[in-house]
């Protein structure tokens, strides 16, 4: 549906201001920015959050390849302030309506150097715009490179924006990495970062980690005095993501770009503009979890109708593949060369996964528990040849395994009214991607495909970029707008983290781009605080496929030399689809592991992944959190509440709900000895009146959570259930 515009756009005062330091405030005055040149002439700015200092003076610079410094010597040539309020409906998201409302501040710098090559001291004048918007929850300000002479065609070898923090704040961080975000989270002080320089090796094959000093965003930050801070970008495209160097004494940090193949970071063109860099804060940890900032710094949408785009819940041929007792392999074949042998020749390997068989088994699930898709991985040929060789052609994306009936499947799902996902596995080619994608985009549609999940495992090829470079970005933004044109919908897994393009392109609906649930099937696995730390890091850019849902905890239930587990309990995962927000949400168990609790799957059942409105009842990075949200054109209210490894008790009043009206609560809660370790799957699910005075108290155990589906009463209920008492 076309966002539609409830307030009109007001530009109430343009006008030039001829001093060289300039001052902006929020609309509701809380925040404070000073721009200003130094006496070097050098672009400088600082903020302040209720007149505490949220950053000191901080530079702005970049280096441009084969010209002069552009760091100093500017002078102000012209400054423009204005204010904007408009409120837009997203196509789906956590509210249903979102309020725009800043104050902006645009200052056009000038600088006149020595034109380098010239022996008769020619002069080159080069000119830069800085915009800064100032809203009622933070900072945004970007760059802009209006059209000039002397910057047509050029290359960026590094962006210098510095953010000039006031103390030793503890961070929620991952290290520096060009091609993944795939990490569990640190939580030191900035000092520890910056003590590490040169020491931090968590070298995977395919992540090339510069780690150094540098981490990643979104960054989350809180200082002693209590002050939350979280930085990060909107609206990335055309342009490298931005890592922080944590490599000052003075606890500032400075940016650094992701490289491309040929050793600078952009290529641009006059007119351009970079991303928006983004300071979110408050004193309270909820408001950064509330912002919708990164959104609002992003382009209306550029899909004039999104009547076709669907939030939905799938299961999947999947989590069998992670835990090891299917395959995505045909064949047992190793180092098969897919272009070498004629893979008809191969001989099944009796786990493959993808065969109609299985998958006609998910689809009766899905329609039997209303379950919008089935996503199918492995279906197509190249799984023998996919990883590691680094190789231009594995997948062609339209030639299916032979057990796998593309045809039969399609009829079968569309009378069972279940819609097919699609898996595109790019093994990183996006060159190969993109050739194809035009072939593959119709073969979907062709058989009744309008969702595909995209991967992007391995080094990328164009060889010598990277996930995070300006190739890349422009890359997945192309497959965003590609699919838009086939009305194809996109779960991008191993691409650059989000930046609020999902208002630009909502069919992009979610990505990965950190550590899932996955790592739980196969690896040291996610501590139990990582979920908490999710929604102010990777999910501050937009909806994360975190794929949720594991009520098979302990992974020795597969095989008993498996040591792998889930680190959390089975109540957590319930109350993951409220907390880690995404309009796709896989519930990603194996269907025979639900049918043996389908007590507590009905919370899945029912949850909602489209709302009108959130609200973030307790909030602490690293520790807690407890969201509740009303669905989407319904009554009906779901609450989310987890834990790190302590147990704690969450308060959570009802007071968001309408007064004087009776509701049913359903409480899917940590039994009273559960414990991620030792008892994980003890869960008890309880049912009350409740109304809007009520306060809900939810025990959750170490490493859990407690679900809650709240619906308007029946007589029923009103008669069968007891009111509330905690
Ligand atoms: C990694 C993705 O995150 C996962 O979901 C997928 O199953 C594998 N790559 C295979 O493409
Ligand atoms: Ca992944």
């Amino acid at each position: 549906m076309k966002p539609k515009l409830l307030i009109a756009i007001l530009i109430l005062a343009y006008c030039v201001i001829p001093a060289t330091a300039q001052t902006l405030r929020s609309p509701d005055g809380k925040f404070e920015l000073n721009f200003k040149l130094s006496a070097a002439g050098e672009p400088t700015y600082n903020l302040s959050y209720k007149k505490r200092p949220v950053l000191n003076d901080s530079k702005m610079a970049f280096a441009i390849k084969d010209q002069p410094s552009f760091a100093s010597h500017f002078t102000l040539v012209d400054s423009k302030t204005g204010t904007h309020d408009e409120t837009w409906k997203p196509a789906w998201g956590e509210v249903s309506s979102i309020r725009d409302h800043y104050n902006e501040l645009a200052v056009t710098l000038q600088q006149v150097s020595d034109k380098p090559g010239s022996s008769d001291s020619r002069k080159m004048t080069r000119r830069l715009v800085i915009r800064f918007r100032l809203f009622d929850d933070g900072l945004g300000f970007r760059y802009e490179f209006p059209v000039q002479d002397e910057l047509k065609y050029f290359q960026l070898n590094e962006e210098r924006t510095e953010f000039s923090l006031t103390g030793d704040h503890k961070a929620f961080w991952i290290p520096g990495c060009y091609d993944s975000q795939e990490f569990a989270y640190n939580t030191t002080k900035l000092s520890e970062i910056h003590a590490m320089k040169g020491k931090y090796v968590d070298l995977e094959a395919d992540k090339k980690v510069f780690a150094d000093n540098a981490v990643q965003t979104p960054l989350m930050l809180k200082s002693d005095d209590g002050l939350y801070i979280n930085i990060h970008e909107a609206a990335l495209t055309n342009y490298p993501a931005i890592y922080m160097m944590v490599d000052r004494d003075d606890f500032g940090l400075t940016t650094h770009l992701a490289p491309n193949a040929v050793g600078s970071a952009a290529f641009l063109q006059t007119p351009a503009k970079t991303p928006w860099r983004t300071v979110i804060v408050s004193d309270n940890a909820a408001d950064i979890l509330a912002s919708k900032m990164i959104l609002n710094l992003n382009e209306p949408t550029k899909i004039a109708n999104t009547s076709w785009i669907k939030p939905q819940k799938f299961v999947g041929v999947w989590w069998e593949m992670h835990i090891g007792t299917g395959s995505w392999n045909y064949s047992d074949t190793n180092n098969v060369k897919i272009d070498e042998v004629d893979w008809k020749t191969l001989k099944p390997n009796g786990k493959h996964a993808a065969t109609t068989a299985n998958v006609k088994r998910y689809i009766d699930f899905a329609a039997a528990n209303g379950i919008d898709g089935v996503l199918v991985e492995g279906w197509n040929v190249g799984w023998e040849d996919w990883y590691g060789n680094w190789k231009e052609n594995v997948f062609d994306f339209v030639t299916p395994y032979p057990d796998f009936d593309v045809r039969e499947l399609q009829r079968y799902a569309a009378a069972k009214k279940v819609k097919l996902i699609m898996h595109h596995e790019t093994s990183a080619s996006a060159a190969n991607y993109e050739r194809r994608i035009d072939e593959a985009f119709r073969f979907m549609k062709a058989n009744g495909y309008d969702s595909v999940k995209t991967g992007y495992v391995g080094r990328i090829i164009p060889r010598g970029e990277s996930h995070d470079g300006q190739t890349m970005v422009n890359h997945y933004s192309f497959v965003a707008e590609t699919a838009a044109k086939y009305r194809i919908m996109i779960d991008s897994h191993e691409s650059v983290r989000l930046t609020g393009l999902s208002r630009t392109y909502p069919n992009w609906l979610a990505a990965e781009a950190a550590r899932g649930n996955e790592y739980n099937a196969w690896s040291v696995g996610n501590p139990p605080e990582h979920e908490t730390i999710l929604p102010f890091t990777r999910l501050m850019g937009g909806p994360m496929d975190y794929t949720p849902g594991i009520f098979e905890i302990k992974l020795n239930v597969y095989d008993p030399a498996k040591k792998e587990v889930v680190h959390t309990t089975l109540a957590k995962q319930l109350a993951l689809y409220v907390t880690l927000y995404s309009p796709l949400q896989m519930a990603a168990d194996l269907p025979q592991n639900y049918e043996k609790r389908m007590d507590a799957f009905q919370f899945i059942r029912d949850v909602a992944v489209d709302w009108d409105d959130t609200w973030i009842a307790e909030a602490e990075p690293g520790d807690y959190l407890t969201i509740a949200r009303k669905a989407k054109g319904r009554l009906n209210w779901f609450i989310g509440a987890i834990t790190d490894e302590n147990s704690r008790v969450s308060t959570v009043p009802l007071d968001f709900l309408p007064a004087d009206e009776k509701y049913a609560v359903t409480i899917y809660a940590d039994a009273k000895d559960a414990d991620w370790d030792k008892n994980p799957m003890a869960y008890t699910i309880e049912s009350y009146i409740a109304d809007s005075k009520t306060v809900l108290k939810l025990a959750l155990a170490k490493g859990g959570g407690a679900a809650v589906s709240i619906r308007p009463a029946t007589r029923t209920d009103l008669f069968r259930l007891k009111p509330y008492a905690p």
